[in-house]
């Protein structure tokens, strides 16, 4: 209901604010959705252009990702939910391990909902990678990394720890993934030297 009320304002906000309402560009801006235009007012200006310049496709992919984890974390940054996430795997393989079917249906299912960080996903991606076509694989990722962990959990309700493990790597595919796009090299040391090669 709000978003049905807000989705015309933001329109005309985004084609006020542009500029575009006098321009010749044939498409209007996207608007943009009523979650995201909060989280975007604590975005930097460039953050902010990037993602204002991602199809309503994308958008929308965005906005369903972030449906899907309603909760929603207060202050905690991405790399704090990542190590929360590191800690339910590291809980699952545990369970796997041990025959613990309850213990590893609870940590799959609390992977699968963690909270969102503050801010949403985007502002800790690196700028150059906010675009159309790097987020567009993040519903994969998220199949990958999610669908699998609730997979798991349904095998260990089953009582199917065979196939609960299987699914331990199909996991771990998805995080490697992501990190290969997004996460960048983390830890540099600023006191060391530039190696000549890698
Ligand atoms: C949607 C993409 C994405 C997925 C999927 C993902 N990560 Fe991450 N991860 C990131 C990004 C981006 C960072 C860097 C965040 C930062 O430093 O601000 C990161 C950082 C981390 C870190 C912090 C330490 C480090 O090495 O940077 C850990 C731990 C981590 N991820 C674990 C995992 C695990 C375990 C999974 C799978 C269960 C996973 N991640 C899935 C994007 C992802």
């Amino acid at each position: 209901m709000k978003k049905i009320l807000f989705t015309p304002l933001i329109l005309a906000a985004c084609l006020v604010s542009t500029g575009l309402a006098a321009a010749e560009t044939p498409k209007p801006a996207a608007p943009m959705p009523a979650e995201m235009q909060n989280m975007m007012k604590v975005f930097t200006p460039e953050m902010r252009q990037k993602v204002m310049a991602l199809s309503p496709e994308l958008k929308g992919t965005i906005v369903k990702l972030h449906a899907g984890h309603p909760r929603r974390a207060k202050e905690t940054n991405l790399r704090q939910i990542m190590h929360e996430i590191l800690s339910e795997y590291q809980s699952i393989a545990s369970a796997v391990a041990t025959d613990n079917a309850e213990q590893a249906a609870e940590a799959a299912r609390r992977l699968a909902s963690h909270r969102i960080p503050k801010g949403g996903l985007l502002p800790y991606f690196p700028l150059d990678k906010v675009n159309d076509n790097d987020l567009g694989v993040l519903p994969a990722m998220n199949t990958a990394v999610e669908g699998s962990a609730l997979k798991l959990a349904e095998a260990a309700d089953a009582g199917n720890m065979a196939l609960a493990a299987s699914y331990m790597s199909d996991i771990m595919t998805g995080c490697v993934a992501c990190h290969q796009k997004f996460r960048g090299v983390p830890g540099v040391s600023a006191n060391l030297m530039t190696p000549m090669s890698k």
